[in-house]
């Protein structure tokens, strides 16, 4: 295994802790969520069950046996696990790397605690060195992309990429985003963009990294 796929892992195993007794737990999705579903799988008997933000996670939730809520059903997510494409220091983040961002944010949004895992890598100063994915509805791609180009950014269509939502991704590359929330504020106000990857407004409440030397960092 290499280091990255052992700082996920063990980022997800250190997130166990935070699941309390008896919940409905809220899960992401991407590659280090599928090992905290994995490792979730374990103590399957003591929570309640899932809220899910995309159609693979749910899938991998159901083949652990793992029963999976409609988000209607739940008056709350004690906690959200989810990954990153990036964090900094203030654990705002990039996410939508998977393109499950809009789903991800839902639940984010109604998580009383939102724990983010990924391997130490992750941690940047400054957001935007990974391409910020875009969510739009179809029609308006190419207004909103020539919106973005507007503010410095180099939006590429994600092609062939479908969301869960039945939209598509732009990837926004060349942005250094000085002030998350401010950005995600203005793209989220164009009509048409139906989630922006920031995560800034509703940031992680806790960051878990694994890291190279097989250790653990909290911020
Ligand atoms: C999914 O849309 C994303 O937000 C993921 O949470 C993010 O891309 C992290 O994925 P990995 O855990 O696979 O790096």
């Amino acid at each position: 295994m290499s280091n990255t796929e052992q700082g996920k892992k063990l980022a997800a195993q250190a997130a166990i802790e935070y699941v309390p007794a008896g919940s409905i737990v809220g899960v992401g999705t991407g590659s280090t969520v599928n090992y905290f579903i994995d490792e979730l799988a374990k103590i399957k008997n003591r929570i309640e069950g899932a809220v899910s933000s995309s159609e693979a996670s749910t899938q991998r939730l159901k083949d652990h046996g793992i029963e999976v809520f409609d988000l209607n059903s739940v008056d709350s997510v004690p906690v959200y696990i989810d990954g990153a494409d990036e964090s900094n220091e203030n654990l705002q983040l990039i996410k939508g790397g998977g393109g499950a961002l809009t789903r991800e944010k839902i639940i984010a949004q109604m998580a009383k605690k939102f724990v983010c895992i990924a391997d130490e890598t992750k941690l940047v100063d400054v957001l935007g060195a990974f391409p910020l994915p875009v969510e739009v509805i179809p029609m308006a791609r190419s207004m909103i992309a020539r919106e973005l180009v507007k503010r410095g950014g180099q939006p590429v269509y994600r092609d062939g990429f479908v969301t869960d939502n039945g939209n598509q991704i732009l990837d926004v590359h060349n942005l250094r985003i000085m002030e998350p929330a401010k950005l995600e504020t203005e793209l989220n106000d164009l009509p048409g963009v139906v989630t922006v990857g920031i995560f800034a407004l509703r940031p992680a409440d806790v960051l878990i990294l694994g890291t190279a030397d097989g250790d653990i960092r909290k911020i």
